[in-house]
């Protein structure tokens, strides 16, 4: 069941257009991986699905709810962890979020409170003022504002950018915690490793939408896959045979290994094995190689210019 729907988004701001024509679908359930540099419309696009801003032209739905419509509804539906989270520094980390869960009705604040502190692992620290705090733990109480009334839809905005390698890896292990749980999450970053460990699909976007597709899906769009084969006893008779199978496509030497592209690489491997032991070939291991998604995300780029 889909639960994001953004239909022809637009945002214009004066000459510039920050976000073409976008347009996107999420299911429930889902982690969406939202990737692109500095200026892609990243913000943008949260901004305009999470109601802030207006969209120039488009549409957006959450749920059952237009993104222009009822706000209150809205709001109650969807979490969002902005690029700055700002907190009242000289309070503590639980007055913080009681203030905050205040905006809410019908949540029982001191219980959600506790809930989301234990869950960011920041129970220790509840006392605490959050000017005390590093940025790793102010990201940590940013995601458990995002998360006091329970929406359906989470859109975090660079959840790790300017972290440190280690709370960096914290947050996304908190996001994998939340996916785990069945949340739908939109995740906008310019880090494609991050993107491939964390995401369902990947939705790359530099002001127009340029692939949606799941990590694995664009690297075999954009990538011929490499067959690799390590032999005990490299040279001539197996690469002779090899060289006759029609679905080899190229074949090269690498000191013991033979890297091979196939026409159809699930198919062909079990012939192509058979081949080489035919051969007298001993195989000390049969591997693949696959190019990383950077050189996709460089790739699609260049394409767009
Ligand atoms: N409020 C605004 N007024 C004018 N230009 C803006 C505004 N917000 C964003 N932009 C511009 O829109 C483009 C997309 O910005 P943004 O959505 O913040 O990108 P990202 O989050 O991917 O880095 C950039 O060129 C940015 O300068
Ligand atoms: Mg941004």
């Amino acid at each position: 069941m889909k639960i994001i729907e953004a239909c022809h988004l637009t945002k214009k701001f004066g000459e510039l257009t920050a976000v073409e024509d976008l347009s996107l679908t999420v299911e429930q359930g889902e982690v969406l991986g939202f990737l692109g540099p500095n200026g892609a419309g990243k913000t943008t696009t949260i901004r305009m699905l999470s109601g802030i801003i207006s969209p120039t032209s488009g549409y957006a739905w959450i749920g059952d709810y237009r993104t222009d419509g009822e706000i209150e509804h809205l709001h109650e539906s969807i979490g969002l962890l902005t690029e700055t989270p700002g907190f009242y520094e000289k309070l503590s980390a639980r007055r913080n979020l009681e203030f905050f869960a205040g905006f809410y009705p019908n949540i029982e604040i001191k219980a959600r409170v506790e809930k989301y502190l234990k869950t960011m692992g920041l129970w220790e620290r509840r006392q605490s003022r959050v000017g005390t705090f590093s940025k790793g733990m102010k990201q940590r109480l940013a995601l458990a504002r995002a998360l006091l009334h329970e929406p359906k839809v989470l859109f975090l905005d660079e959840p790790t950018a300017g972290l440190d390698p280690e709370a960096a890896r914290e947050v996304r292990e908190l996001v994998k915690k939340l996916s785990s749980e069945g949340r739908t999450i939109f995740l906008s970053t310019h880090n494609l490793t991050e993107a491939e460990q964390l995401c369902h699909r990947i939705a790359v976007i530099r002001t127009k939408l340029l692939a949606v597709d799941s990590g694995q899906n664009l690297r075999h769009r954009f990538f011929r896959r490499e067959a690799v084969i390590r032999l005990d006893n490299p040279g001539g008779t197996v690469v002779e045979a090899v060289k006759k199978l029609a679905f080899v496509e190229d074949l090269r030497e690498e000191a013991d290994r033979l890297v091979l592209v196939l026409s159809e690489p699930d198919k062909n491997r079990p012939e192509l094995v058979n081949a080489i032991v035919g051969a007298g070939g001993r195989i000390l291991e049969v591997s693949e190689r696959e190019h990383p998604l950077e050189e996709i995300y460089l790739k699609l780029m260049r394409e767009e210019k």
